[in-house]
């Protein structure tokens, strides 16, 4: 797959809603200098100043089985190969937040709609504060102590996205996971894990192959839980 389109824009409100909002014709990149109104995960806002690379993949893709969970992991696994080489050791909290030492410095949001599979990318690249509505946060011009140029890791992340989109569609999901899973952290610490208005307790085991969160219970069960917001917790 090669991406045919690709509109900069300078400021937006999200690139995320424009790729849901345009023709289906050829798969497309999206990405804006600056969003009013960036999206995070469960409707969160997502915090887009200048210096950030805030960008959005769109596919045409009719076949959505198991998709969205899987356009998630392409995304993180992009993320973690063009920062790599730069020298930054980055790790993944399930499912999809891109960190350095416990603190996010990339996000991806992974959706379906109008038969595309949109993939939302925002790295915090040359931010040096951010707001405390954030959480921990940090950005790569912060830990290497240097200003990375915006254009170069753009096409970077542009390339390395369709090479492990095209892995993932000439093998499976499966590949991306057990790429990915090596950068996974939190294994042994007590969770909680939030779905709707649900809330389940218990200990990190693993990561398994379909990239479902394995998890032992209160109760002592191993559960798989294939989506929802991970919390670590200190346990009295
Ligand atoms: C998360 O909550 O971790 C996901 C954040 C995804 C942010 C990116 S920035 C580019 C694209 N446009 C948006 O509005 N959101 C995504």
């Amino acid at each position: 797959m090669r991406f045919q389109r690709i509109l900069n824009y300078n400021s937006v409100e999200s690139t995320q809603q424009i790729a849901k909002e345009i023709d289906r014709s050829a798969p497309t990149v999206i990405t804006a200098r600056v969003q009013t109104g960036g999206r995070g995960r469960s409707g969160r806002h997502w915090f887009s100043p200048e210096g950030g690379l805030w960008i959005t993949f769109m596919i045409p893709y009719e076949n959505r089985t198991h998709l969205v969970h899987y356009v998630t992991m392409i995304g993180s696994l992009s993320v973690i190969q063009i920062i790599e080489p730069i020298g930054v050791n980055g790790s993944l909290c399930w499912p999809n937040d891109v960190q350095i030492g416990g603190r996010k410095v990339a996000g991806i949001l992974g959706e379906y709609h109008r038969k595309a599979i949109i993939c939302g990318i925002g790295i915090n690249a040359n931010i040096y504060h951010f707001p405390s509505w954030v959480g921990p946060a940090t950005s790569l011009a912060l830990e290497m102590d240097q200003v990375f140029d915006l254009e170069v890791l753009k096409e970077d992340l542009i390339r390395t996205f369709e090479s492990v989109f095209d892995r993932f569609e000439e093998a499976d999901g499966r590949v991306i996971i057990k790429l990915l899973r090596p950068y996974f952290v939190a294994g042994s610490d007590f969770v909680t894990i939030d779905y709707g208005q649900k809330r389940i307790r218990g200990v990190f085991q693993d990561i398994d192959e379909e990239g479902a969160l394995v998890l032992r219970t209160e109760t002592d069960q191993l559960i798989k839980v294939y989506s929802g917001e991970m919390r670590r917790v200190t346990w009295s």
